[in-house]
């Protein structure tokens, strides 16, 4: 069986994987990470939860257990890449993960009261939402690509397929961990590790309440997970959600450029300090 889908893979093909046994979250501690991870609580599987806040991240292992998983946990931050590829391969060494979920990410934008964004912020939202996940990707796939195949999810973000001019740090790393994505998606296929880039609108969690203003659309992060955890099972390469943020992107695509500028220099948000 092992044979025919890692054949299958090498021709470019899907690798269906409709269970992992062996699972790595970033970002368990809270909203979609922590949903994923109770998604996946099950007897004979083992989940690692990475995340910074030990007291969250407790709490959800917790409920995990209860839910007959296998459950350890690491405290990460992210910020350090290296720390975080040192034990990346320490845990994977320990515990050979079919699945790896970077949910992990930080939100933060300019506030009303600022004309330009913060020139720190913008530096930690790309080494957090881009720089480490993409590390941890091929970190991942090294070790995948030895066993025959393996799944990486990287969670990005609806928002990385416009040109939002009051986040421009967060949308670009989210630009940038999506043809990340694709492009891994397609060196890393033949060897069997699958590739898919999530790119939710607002899901209601700690993130997108910190936001003055609407949030359209707005899913919750159970219905969140859900939906990560099917594309993640079929492999799909890309699953943008819900709908209207599929439609958005089309639109935004064929918008004449001067249009969609105007219509972006009309926009106004703010976020809770
Ligand atoms: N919510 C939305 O509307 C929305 C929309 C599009 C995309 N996303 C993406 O979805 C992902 C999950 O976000 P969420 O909505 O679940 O937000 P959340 O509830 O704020 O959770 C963010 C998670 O990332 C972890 N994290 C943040 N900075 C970190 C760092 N430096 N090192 C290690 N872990 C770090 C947090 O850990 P601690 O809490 O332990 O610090 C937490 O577990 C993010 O990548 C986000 O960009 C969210």
């Amino acid at each position: 069986m092992r044979r025919i889908v890692r054949t299958l893979a090498r021709a470019g093909f899907y690798t269906h994987r409709p269970s992992f046994r062996a699972i790595l979250i970033t970002g368990a501690s809270s909203g979609i990470g922590a949903a994923l991870a109770r998604f996946y609580a099950a007897p004979h599987r083992t989940l690692m939860l990475w995340g910074r806040d030990e007291a969250r991240l407790g709490e959800v292992a917790e409920a995990c257990r209860a839910g007959g998983a296998t459950v350890l946990t690491r405290s990460v931050d992210l910020a350090d890449g290296v720390a975080a590829l040192d034990a990346f391969r320490e845990d994977d060494a320990a515990t050979p993960f079919d699945l790896v979920a970077l949910s992990a990410g930080l939100g933060d934008m300019k506030r009303a009261s600022d004309q330009v964004e913060r020139a720190e912020s913008v530096f930690k939202l790309g080494v957090v939402n881009y720089a480490t996940p993409a590390a941890l990707t091929m970190a991942a796939a090294e070790r995948m690509k030895e066993r025959g195949g393996g799944s990486i999810g990287l969670i990005g973000s609806a928002g990385a397929f416009h040109d939002v001019p009051f986040a421009a740090g967060y949308g670009g790393s989210k630009a940038g961990l999506a043809r990340f994505a694709s492009s891994a998606r397609i060196a890393l296929a033949p060897f069997g590790v699958q590739i898919t880039l999530i790119a939710p609108g607002f899901v209601d969690t700690a993130m997108s309440r910190k936001l003055v203003g609407p949030r359209p659309f707005l899913v919750s992060a159970d219905d969140a997970a859900r939906r990560i955890a099917k594309a993640l099972a079929v492999g799909r390469a890309e699953l943008v959600f819900p709908w209207p943020f599929r439609l958005l992107r089309r639109i935004d695509q064929i918008t004449p450029r001067p249009i969609g500028d105007a219509l972006m220099r009309r926009l106004k948000a703010d976020q809770k300090a």
